[in-house]
C-alpha cells in the first residue's frame, strides 16, 4: 500500500528521469543483462522498441497509482502476457533490482531513503499483481 506521499515521490522521481529516458531505459536492460545473462535471449535482439514500450507502461503506471482501481486490469493483462513471454515468478525480483538501481543512477542525489521506499512498495505492489494474475492463468 503506498501512501499519498509515497505516490508524490514516486511521480516526482519520474519525473526527472523522463527527459534522459532513453539513455536510462539502455542502463536499464544493460544492468538486467549483467545480473542475468540468461535473460538476453528471451528478447528480441533490436532493443529499441522494447526500451520504448517499458518507458510508455512505466509512465501509465506512475500517472495512474493514485487510481489504482482504473490501472490494475491492465497491470494483470500484462502479467499474462508475460506467461506467453516464459516470465517465471522468480525473474520479478531481478528485474525489480535492476530497476531500482537505474533509478538511483538516474536520480544521483534525489535517490533519498524515502524515494528507494517508495519505489520499492510500487515495483512489489506492481510485480505482485502481474505474478498473481500468471498464475491464475496457469493454473486455469
Ligand atoms: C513490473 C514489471 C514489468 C513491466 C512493467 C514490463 C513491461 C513490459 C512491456 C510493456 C512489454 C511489451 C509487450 C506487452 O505489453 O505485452 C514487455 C515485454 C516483455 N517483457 Fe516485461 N515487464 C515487466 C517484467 C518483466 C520480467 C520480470 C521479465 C523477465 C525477464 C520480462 C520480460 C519480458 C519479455 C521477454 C518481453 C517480450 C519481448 C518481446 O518478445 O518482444 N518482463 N514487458
Amino acid at each position: 500500500m503506498l501512501t499519498d506521499k509515497q505516490i508524490e515521490l514516486v511521480q516526482s522521481s519520474f519525473g526527472l528521469v523522463v527527459p534522459k529516458a532513453q539513455p536510462v531505459s539502455i542502463m536499464f536492460y544493460d544492468r538486467l543483462f549483467e545480473l542475468r545473462p540468461d535473460f538476453r535471449a528471451m528478447f528480441p535482439e533490436d532493443m529499441e522498441q522494447q526500451r520504448g514500450k517499458l518507458i510508455t507502461t512505466l509512465a501509465t503506471v506512475v500517472q495512474g497509482l493514485h487510481q489504482i482501481e482504473d490501472i490494475i486490469e491492465a497491470v494483470r493483462a500484462l502479467g499474462r502476457r508475460h506467461v506467453g513471454y516464459k516470465v517465471a515468478d522468480d525473474d520479478y525480483a531481478p528485474v525489480g533490482d535492476a530497476l531500482l538501481w537505474t533509478l538511483e543512477q538516474g536520480l544521483g542525489a534525489a535517490w533519498t531513503p524515502e524515494v528507494k521506499e517508495a519505489w520499492t512498495t510500487a515495483y512489489t505492489i506492481l510485480s505482485d499483481q502481474m505474478i498473481a494474475a500468471a498464475q491464475e492463468l496457469r493454473a486455469a
